[in-house]
């Protein structure tokens, strides 16, 4: 029997525990978490406790007490905080990276000077700034740029020319702002690139480099990718494990910078990342840029990839824990996924908190749809939003058409002060992304559908 933790407290690790509970191997899974997700629940069997993922003293207690094999980090806030640090001193390995690994996410600046020292490509034109000398000539030169704070901000820190910020002086004021919040945080500022984003999440053992399958993302929070951004309103993938907007170069290429970046990572750092790359590019005219790194799983996106694994995950994670992932094959079903979030209404700026909501329509979990609980709390009399993505439904099927519908009519059946985005996955969105790609190329590169 092999005791595993899991720590975090959002869809995404319900989606984690979902693929430990399909394993052949006997698990007991002890869950720390910062409230009653019955997702969670349910896959530790009630070993479910109730606490602050994020505190060192926390994680420890829960870890002398379930004393575990190894342990999963699912969201960036431990990563930061150092508990992969704090395990590995008590002698138990993680699939999470450390604190100084992590930097992969938490620091905008270590990534852009990752690739540049070690000559691997994707960094858009940038410059990181300590303070305001000789940024505003820098903003002039570019025109169009993206400010981007070191540190983990929730996805509030990014900000955008013709989003979030309109002129020089709007770019001026708020690193003005951010300088006077912390001195000592490196402000990056790289140049606004156009193109569709998809999301490559791969397992690392340190050494190797296994992909998973390219998952598109859909931050705005209302239908038309219109509204503010949010963690992630759905995501899907087809079952051809290609995007159609994506040909298979341009997969591969995001392949050899991921792996790339885990072999730069073992050389600067002198440690194994063991656990998660998520590469967020973006395919742009000028070639394939790199976005951002994260040091996890996605949410939603590993939504969209683990119900698909053939392979025994408690495999995959002993094979990163040993460093043997080139020993292993790790397969996926042909199959497309649709994920749609049901979140709050008014999410994310004024969400509905506190307000019970009504799944008794759901149909039971299956082959075709599978449903992760998010920021919801189970309490005697029911299940209460808490004002942050509340469920994911995931329509598996044999193609995007197929999975789209099994997970609308899914997230339909929630009744309560909910809504999501009806356009995920459908033929008209991805229609809509392929016209983009085609005005981002010019006629010369035109892209077909399917
Ligand atoms: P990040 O936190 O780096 O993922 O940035 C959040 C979002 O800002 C991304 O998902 C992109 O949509 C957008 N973004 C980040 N960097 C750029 C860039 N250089 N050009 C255009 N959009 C960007
Ligand atoms: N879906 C974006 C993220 O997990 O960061």
């Amino acid at each position: 029997m092999r005791r595993i933790n899991l720590f975090g407290k959002d869809g995404r690790l319900d989606a984690i525990a979902a693929a430990i509970r399909r394993s052949l191997r006997p698990v007991e899974l002890s869950v720390l978490s910062e409230m009653n997700n019955p997702g969670l629940f349910e896959k530790s069997e009630g070993r479910l406790s109730i606490g602050n993922t994020d505190n060192l003293s926390t994680i420890e207690e829960f870890a002398l007490r379930t004393n575990p094999d190894w342990a999963i980090i699912g969201p960036e806030e431990p990563l930061r905080a150092g508990v992969v640090d704090k395990l590995m001193e008590l002698e138990i390995s993680c699939i999470g990276p450390t604190r100084s690994l992590a930097r992969l996410e938490t620091s905008k600046s270590f990534t852009r000077e990752l690739l540049e020292e070690y000559n691997i490509p994707g960094n858009p034109d940038y410059r990181i700034f300590k303070s305001l000398d000789g940024m505003e000539s820098y903003l002039r030169r570019k025109g169009e740029f993206v400010v981007k704070p070191d540190g983990l901000t929730g996805g509030k820190g990014v900000q955008v020319f013709g989003e979030h910020i309109h002129s020089v002086e709007d770019a001026l004021l708020y690193c003005k702002k951010l300088f006077e919040e912390n001195p000592n945080r490196p402000v990056v500022i790289e140049e606004k690139l156009d193109g569709e984003e998809f999301t490559l999440q791969s397992f690392c053992d340190g050494r190797h480099v296994v992909d998973t399958i390219v998952v598109q993302d859909h931050k705005r929070a209302y239908d038309g990718d219109t509204g503010p951004n949010t963690g992630g309103m759905g995501s899907y993938s087809c079952e051809d494990h290609r995007l159609p907007f994506l040909s298979d170069d341009v997969i591969k290429e995001a392949s050899k910078i991921t792996s790339a970046v885990a072999s730069a990572l073992l050389d600067k750092c002198q440690q194994e990342y063991k656990g998660i790359l998520y590469g967020g590019f973006m395919m742009t005219q000028g070639g394939l840029k790199l976005i951002e790194f994260n040091a996890r799983f996605g949410d939603p996106e590993v939504m969209n990839v683990l119900p698909l694994l053939k392979t025994d995950f408690v495999d995959v994670c002993e094979a990163i824990i040993n460093g043997t992932l080139d020993k292993i094959s790790v397969e996926f079903e042909k199959k497309a996924t649709v994920c749609k979030y049901v979140v709050p209404r008014g999410y994310p700026t004024q969400p509905e908190k506190e307000m019970r909501i009504d799944i008794s329509d759901l149909p039971a979990p299956s082959d075709k749809l599978k449903i992760f609980y998010a920021s919801v709390n189970k309490k005697p009399d029911g299940l209460y939003l808490t004002g942050s993505r509340a469920i994911a439904l995931v329509g598996i099927g044999a193609n995007l058409a197929e999975a789209e519908q099994i997970a609308e009519d899914a997230a339909n059946r929630i009744k309560g002060p909910v809504r999501h985005r009806m356009d995920i996955g459908t033929q008209e969105l991805i229609q809509k992304r392929i016209n983009h790609m085609n005005h981002v190329f010019g006629k010369k590169h035109k892209l077909a559908v399917g």
